[in-house]
């Protein structure tokens, strides 16, 4: 077996080489799924628009396993046509007759031996016809439930061994189980055919070019790291709201909810990239040795605190963008009694020297009025009010990160207004991507695959984090099975759910931040 070197271990490339665009080496991206929709959405789009950057190498290959009845031509189009209409970079002939001849479709069952047996043949000829050098990534879009048996396949018919320098890895979507116990079996079946330096797990999140971002800003930056703890900041707010609903993907959101699909992952991830130490380097364990670090601190809640920090909601009918739409009762797929929540906020403690008793605030809803994803670090008030006299006190510090739409960095301060008298006044110093940069920022699907083909697991979830995530996730689900049937629907579609969630932080005399 060979040693499976990432690229921030490699000697040969030292941490300045990241400022420039890395390129992959020879390679073939399998992905199992390339007929669902993150495939045509996300992942083919992310292929050529790397493609186009002249981020892959010459000897590039890609290959879809499905079940659907499909040749190599017939997946050829369905490329061309997610490409056409989904990728980021305008279309270039070039680029895709290049890429096109690296194209393969191997058709079968993930229980089907012939069908691995075929994939194994096809990467062979992969390898010699277009020097892919046994260098094979293989992508579950799929659902949790086959991940064991695909990685067992990839086993049984010699897939996962390699020869000579060549790597194998396993990038794997979320969700990443269903709950603690689930995710510990995955981790156990992926981990008995892949070591652990070879599994990706994909949160998206963290490929986003302003998550990314986060770590430059706090690391890369002298004047905030020493304000940045309970001393100085009151609470951080980490919203993601999305105008969408649960679009066709309703039988799987109703197996998920807002806290599998959102809270375990993508939120817990945010608040865990904005409460963590600073790493000793920029290497994948150094990083997540910290994240982990913090998922392991917050505090676990007591059965009482369940029912007090953590707030659930789902959508009834109601506007969105001046349009009516209904409710999710009513969406495909979804059970008209459905108890699935679309909206979930929650309270929670990190238990460490840096952090103790600051609130995290975290919320994150489908069919809100508005699509933004933001952090707000909301800093304490100035230990004398001397312009209170005035009449005039400025609001506290506030520091808004703003990950999407509107990519940029706000900070909120205290301005004298001019004049004769002394009126203080709130202003703001905003930073944004759109301005001081001219090149646009890559989809996260880019960066991800970029890195798991050049073998950089930095932006990749290990399996301690999914645990320890899930450790704190999987309780509060369960009370709510314990509780039974809350009086949904409790919010209306574009509207920014329910009241109770305004409830969490009015209590402690705090008001959600209006974006
Ligand atoms: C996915 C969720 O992980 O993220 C979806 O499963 C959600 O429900 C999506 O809509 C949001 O991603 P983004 O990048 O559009 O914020």
């Amino acid at each position: 077996m060979p040693v499976e070197i990432s690229a921030s271990h490699n000697p040969l490339r030292s941490p300045s080489d990241r400022r420039l665009n890395r390129i992959a080496g020879p390679s073939a991206l399998i992905i199992f799924g390339v007929t669902g929709d993150l495939s045509r959405k996300k992942l083919m789009p992310a292929v050529y628009d790397l493609a186009n950057r002249g981020l892959l190498p010459p000897g590039f290959g890609l290959v879809g396993f499905a079940r659907r009845d499909w040749d190599h031509q017939d997946f050829e189009r369905e490329v061309h046509d997610a490409i056409r209409k989904y990728a980021r970079t305008p279309f270039d002939e070039a680029v895709w007759s290049q890429l096109k001849v690296g194209i393969r479709f191997v058709q079968g069952e993930f229980d089907d031996d012939a069908a691995f047996d075929q994939l194994k043949v096809t990467l062979e000829e992969l390898d010699r016809d277009r020097g892919t050098n046994g260098n094979h990534a293989f992508y579950l879009s799929i659902p949790p439930k086959f991940f064991g048996d695909v990685v067992q396949q990839l086993q049984e018919h010699g897939l996962a061994e390699s020869e000579n320098d060549a790597w194998r890895r396993v990038v794997v979507e979320k969700p990443f189980g269903h709950d603690l116990t689930s995710a510990i079996k995955l981790n156990r079946e992926v981990g008995k055919v892949f070591r652990e330096s070879q599994v990706y797990r994909i949160d998206h999140y963290l490929g986003k070019e302003t998550v990314r971002n986060l770590l430059v800003f706090r690391f890369g930056n002298g004047i905030f790291e020493p304000i940045w703890n309970r001393r100085h900041i009151d609470h951080i707010q980490i919203t993601v709201a999305e105008t969408i609903g649960v679009e066709n993907r309703g039988a799987f959101y109703e197996e998920t909810g807002a806290s599998r699909d959102f809270l375990q992952n993508h939120l817990l991830q945010l608040m865990s990239l904005v409460a963590m130490e600073p790493p000793a380097t920029f290497d994948a364990d150094a990083l997540r040795d910290e994240k982990v670090k913090v998922i392991r601190a917050i505090g676990e809640m007591t059965p009482d605190q369940m029912k007090s920090d953590v707030v659930r909601g789902q959508y009834g009918p109601g506007w969105v963008a001046a349009k009516p739409v209904q409710g999710y009762r009513s969406e495909p797929e979804v059970d008209p009694e459905s108890e699935t929540e679309t909206y979930i906020a929650a309270r929670f403690e990190v238990d460490d020297w840096r952090w103790s008793g600051v609130p995290f605030y975290l919320r994150t809803g489908k069919r809100l009025p508005k699509r933004a994803t933001e952090i707000a670090i909301q800093f304490k008030e100035v230990p004398h009010r001397l312009f209170r006299e005035s009449g005039s006190d400025p609001d506290p510090n506030l520091l808004a990160i703003r990950i999407q739409p509107d990519e940029g960095i706000m900070l909120r301060f205290g301005a004298k207004v001019p004049g004769l008298g002394i009126d203080v006044r709130s202003v703001t110093m905003d930073f944004t991507y759109g301005s001081a940069f001219t090149v646009d920022s890559p989809d996260a699907y880019e960066t991800l695959i970029l890195d798991a083909l050049l073998g950089d697991a930095s932006l990749f979830t290990r399996a301690d984090e999914v645990e320890g995530a899930w450790a704190r996730v999987t309780p509060i689900i369960d009370t709510w099975m314990d509780e039974g049937a809350p009086d949904f629907p409790n919010y209306e579609a574009g509207t920014w759910g329910p009241d109770t969630a305004d409830e969490l932080l009015a209590r402690e005399g705090r008001k959600w931040r209006r974006i």
